[in-house]
């Protein structure tokens, strides 16, 4: 069967290359990329692109009857430094938006599989930190955790009463450099490559020691194309996937920079932000992943860093 696949949110830090990914592997006008905002070029150009509202629960049903969805990766969020904000707000977005396209996916017999990330945000303060098991206390204190818990309970429960087949992985912070991050607590450690190039130093908004999962956007988008890929009974779990992969400090990070930029220095000015990442796990145990559906994460702190650098500064220069 020829798979029509729909992301909401593509023009996103995670949104802009899964859906390069997705055009290269289906096709590219099996691919709908949607977005409240335009998104950048090579995705503009490379297949189908809609402004849509993913709240906008009419339009959203009209598009997938009218392209023939059959997957749907739902990427739409207001991310945790950015929800603390505006928690009301944030908590109506990212919980309305996937009931909507929950309901979509009962309604639609078309529509075969979903897709809607989780994070590393589930876990709280009561959460053992280092290598978090999958099952554990989850009591969350921020409204983008809350939001994040509640979502992966209401997919697990689309799935055992209305037999959606929902997936999910709980992300730890993403490094990209092709799309800047959307207002994370784990954004610093992408700001940071951008400040060493340009000016050798770097004011950081989290402490020096706050270790937390930090995965590179590769191993992200690889993981979650393979998650999808997999077939259904070989998945335990309708909740979100815990996945590993780096654990490092701010200060860790900076080391590793100036193996590259020796001049580099960084200072520290903890915001909210801190308090945030202080109540999330230092590092994750992915077995189960590894187990059900062959997760397996390529890069490390040392290559992770040499390829941002690169990339970066050849981005600068154009
Ligand atoms: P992002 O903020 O970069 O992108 C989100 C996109 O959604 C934006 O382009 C935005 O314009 C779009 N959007 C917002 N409201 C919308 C609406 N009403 N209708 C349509 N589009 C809308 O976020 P991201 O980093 O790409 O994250 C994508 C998903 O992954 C989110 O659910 C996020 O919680 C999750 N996640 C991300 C990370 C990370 O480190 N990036 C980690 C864990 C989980
Ligand atoms: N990177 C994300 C954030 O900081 C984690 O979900 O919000």
């Amino acid at each position: 069967m020829k798979e029509n696949i729909m992301i909401i949110g593509a023009s996103g830090q995670i949104g802009s290359e899964l859906t390069l990914k997705l055009r290269e592997m289906y096709g590219a006008g099996h691919v709908y990329a949607t977005d409240l905002k335009e998104p950048a070029r090579d995705v503009l150009e490379s297949g189908p692109f809609e402004l849509l509202d993913v709240m906008d629960d009419k339009r959203l049903i009209h598009f997938a009857i009218r392209h023939h969805i059959t997957q749907i990766y739902h990427l739409a969020a207001v991310l945790s430094g950015n929800a603390e904000k505006l928690p009301m707000q944030a908590w109506h977005i990212n919980m309305n938006s996937l009931l909507n396209v929950l309901d979509l996916a009962k309604e639609v017999e078309e529509i075969k599989k979903v897709f809607w990330p989780s994070s590393i945000a589930v876990f709280g303060p009561t959460t053992p930190k280092k290598n978090t098991p999958q099952l554990t206390i989850m009591e969350p204190n921020t409204v983008y955790g809350i939001s994040k818990l509640a979502g992966e309970r209401w997919i697990e429960y689309f799935h055992k009463r209305y037999h959606v087949d929902t997936r999910s992985i709980r992300y730890p912070g993403l490094i990209s450099y092709k799309t800047e991050p959307g207002g994370g607590t784990t954004d610093y450690a992408v700001e940071i490559f951008y400040q060493a190039i340009k000016h050798g130093r770097y004011e950081c908004f989290l402490d020096k020691k706050t270790t937390l999962p930090m995965l590179y956007m590769s191993d992200a988008i690889n993981a979650t194309v393979k998650l999808m890929e997999t077939e259904a009974s070989s998945l335990s779990l309708h909740t979100g996937y815990n996945i590993g992969g780096l654990s490092f400090n701010p200060d860790e990070l900076a080391n590793e920079i100036r193996k590259y930029l020796p001049g580099f220095r960084i200072t520290y000015k903890p915001d909210f932000r801190q308090d945030i990442a202080t109540t999330w796990p230092e590092s994750i145990d992915d077995r189960i992943a590894r187990k059900d559906w062959g997760y397996n994460p390529k890069y490390n702190l040392s290559s992770m860093t040499e390829l941002m650098l690169r990339e970066i500064r050849k981005k600068l220069n154009n």
